[in-house]
């Protein structure tokens, strides 16, 4: 199964989200074969490394972002992975607007798996380090939901 998590720039929330996720299924479900992947919308960033503040943030809860780069979303991702969460509403419709409506059942909000009122992730990017941390809250409330519906794919 391959579980592709999308933003804007793909250096803030998205990677943010690819490592947290890789650490929960490395700890709780090892035995799930889960192929995890990250992408921005746009392509401001294209092969830079994620924000240090996203880094920082991610490091202090013991979880490692380095070696991940920056890529924007292409149309082979559509026809690859099983789960494409936007990690806000905005980038859930611009994904929708370039995916082939054949797949658009692949396309979810990550939040959707979070028991939380908004289901926007808020772009850290222009904030303070009190947004970094958020964007490591919500990813982190979203992450079991996320993994019983990957089980739920796996064996209906
Ligand atoms: P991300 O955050 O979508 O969470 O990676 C952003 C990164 C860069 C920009 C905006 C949001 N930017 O405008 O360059």
């Amino acid at each position: 199964m391959k579980v592709l998590f999308v933003c804007l720039g793909n250096i803030c929330r998205s990677p943010t989200a690819a490592a947290v996720f890789r650490h929960v299924v490395g700890r709780d479900a090892g035995d799930l074969p889960v192929e995890i992947d990250s992408a921005g919308t746009h392509g401001y960033h294209i092969g830079e490394p994620p924000d240090p503040r996203s880094q920082a943030a991610a490091r202090r809860r013991g979880i490692d972002m380095r070696g991940l780069r920056a890529r924007q979303v292409h149309a082979g991702d559509f026809e690859e992975f099983d789960l494409i969460l936007a990690m806000d509403r905005d980038n859930l419709a611009e994904l929708k607007r370039r995916c082939p409506p054949r797949f658009h059942g692949r396309l979810r909000l990550l939040l959707e798996f979070a028991a939380v009122a908004d289901q926007d992730v808020p772009d850290p990017y222009y904030g303070g380090e009190a947004g970094f941390e958020q964007v490591l809250d919500l990813v982190e409330q979203a992450s079991a939901g996320l993994l019983d519906e990957l089980r739920r794919l796996r064996s209906p």
